[in-house]
């Protein structure tokens, strides 16, 4: 009985793991580049810079010609708007000028957004 509530607390376990998968920032680094072809650290491109993005309001960067929609969004970036926003952006914020079919992959958002964080830690955003 006793290995049986083990087993079963075991599954649970297994279960919470699958449903949050751990995040590689190193894996999310190889996945960046996709985003390179348009967006930047630490300086706007096509698309806005990347460092300062946690915490930041959608479509506030000083002097980026962002979307009506992304102005109007009222979101705020962090791990769950991002992972929302990237599985489908044109879905998430209907009429943004980000013209990217998104990461479907969630590993891939997970590690992804991990990369995100740790470079908004990194020197290269402390500039
Ligand atoms: C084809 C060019 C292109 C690609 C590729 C692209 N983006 Fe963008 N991105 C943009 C543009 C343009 C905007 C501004 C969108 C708007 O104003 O509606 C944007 C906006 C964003 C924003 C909102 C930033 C803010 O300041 O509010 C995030 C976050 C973002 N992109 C992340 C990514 C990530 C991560 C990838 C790679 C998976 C990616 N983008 C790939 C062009 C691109």
């Amino acid at each position: 009985m006793k290995a049986l509530a083990f087993l079963v607390a075991g599954a649970a376990l297994a279960l919470a793991a699958g449903a949050a998968p751990a995040a590689d920032p190193a894996a999310g680094e190889a996945i960046y580049a996709r985003c390179l072809a348009c967006h930047a650290l630490a300086y706007d491109r096509t698309g806005p810079r990347h460092c300062g993005l946690f915490g930041r309001r959608a479509g506030s960067v000083a002097g980026f010609a962002y979307s009506e929609a992304m102005k109007r969004s009222k979101i705020v970036w962090n791990g769950k708007t991002l992972d929302r926003f990237l599985a489908n952006p044109m879905a998430a914020v209907p009429g943004t000028a980000m013209g990217y079919a998104g990461v479907t992959d969630r590993q891939e958002r997970a590690d992804l957004i991990a990369y995100l964080e740790r470079e908004n830690r990194s020197a290269a955003c402390r500039k």
